[in-house]
């Protein structure tokens, strides 16, 4: 029986859709857990308009913060947001800069608003290379949120799947170097522990915009059994009611986890 989201305990102080739209009815069981999100379209998406790419990045941050507001009513348990891949340093020093520098005001504004929707944010990367400045700010907003519980928001900034699974490798190589592993013990659990947010949930639901359908190294580990979704909208023209579009999408999806039923049309299942 879909539920309504609980008004008596989703949190007062999200901003509504600004045209009154509302979640949809989904199932809590039907309800994604975690939603992983690739930015993607912003430069394109200016530059078509004849602005420069950065631009497209400023209005990524209102959708951003739309896109999470409407995952706290719909009641989403953990988002990731991919906002800088370690594949992006090759962009021209002067995007890497900004995109660098917008990553820090971005968390600075927005740190007291995710706070108050009960947001937890998390940092999920590699460290070297990533500006101090933006580490000690997204740093920061870990601290402030650290108590909350409504949402989890893994802001994935200098993030690479190749890179997480090889520095979860190294990490394990130096347990078992010490003594204080053996290789015959190690399982798949062995790896999650060692990935940079081992507290991770599966993502659920894969969400690219901006029409590419590739997932660009983004939770390679923790998407292994993800449902993807692909949207032609640049991440400028996404918005909440495309997130619950999403979302509604997954719930009709029938994922089997590479299990089987055996339900022969017309048939009723002999239960064996
Ligand atoms: C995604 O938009 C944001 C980041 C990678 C930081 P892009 O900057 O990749 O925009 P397109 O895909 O070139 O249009
Ligand atoms: C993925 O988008 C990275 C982020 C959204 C931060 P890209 O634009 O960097 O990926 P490619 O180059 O299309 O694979
Ligand atoms: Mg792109």
């Amino acid at each position: 029986m879909p539920t309504a989201p609980d008004p008596t305990t989703a949190p007062e102080s999200v901003p509504l859709h600004r045209d009154g739209l509302t979640p949809p009815l989904i199932a809590a069981t039907a309800l994604p857990e975690h939603v992983a999100l690739v930015m993607d379209g912003n430069g394109r998406w200016a530059n078509s308009r004849g602005l420069a790419r950065t631009e497209g990045h400023r209005i990524g941050e209102a959708t951003m913060m739309d896109v999470i507001a409407g995952g706290v009513e719909l009641g989403i348990k953990e988002m990731s947001v991919y906002a800088f891949s370690t594949e992006n340093w090759r962009r021209s020093p002067a995007e890497v800069r900004f995109l660098m520098g917008f990553a820090r005001t971005a968390l600075r504004a927005q740190t007291d608003d995710l706070n108050d929707w009960g947001v937890q944010v998390r940092w999920v990367g590699r460290e070297p290379k990533l500006w101090k400045s933006v580490l000690k700010e997204v740093r920061r907003a870990e601290r402030i949120t650290a108590g909350n519980s409504t949402m989890v928001l893994n802001m994935c900034l200098n993030y690479g799947g190749r890179a997480e699974i090889a520095d979860a490798a190294r990490a394990i190589g130096q347990e078992i170097a010490a003594g204080r592993l053996k290789p015959a013990s190690i399982t798949e659990k062995t790896i999650q522990r060692y990935l940079y947010s081992p507290a991770m949930r599966d993502v659920d639901l894969f969400i690219r915009t901006s029409g590419e359908q590739r997932t660009s190294n983004f939770l390679m580990w923790s998407s292994a059994y993800a449902e993807l979704y692909f949207t032609d909208l640049p991440w400028p023209e996404f918005n909440r009611a495309e997130l619950w579009r999403a979302c509604v999408a997954y719930a009709s999806r029938n994922r089997r986890f590479g299990g089987a039923i055996d339900a022969v049309a017309g048939k009723a299942e002999d239960g064996q």
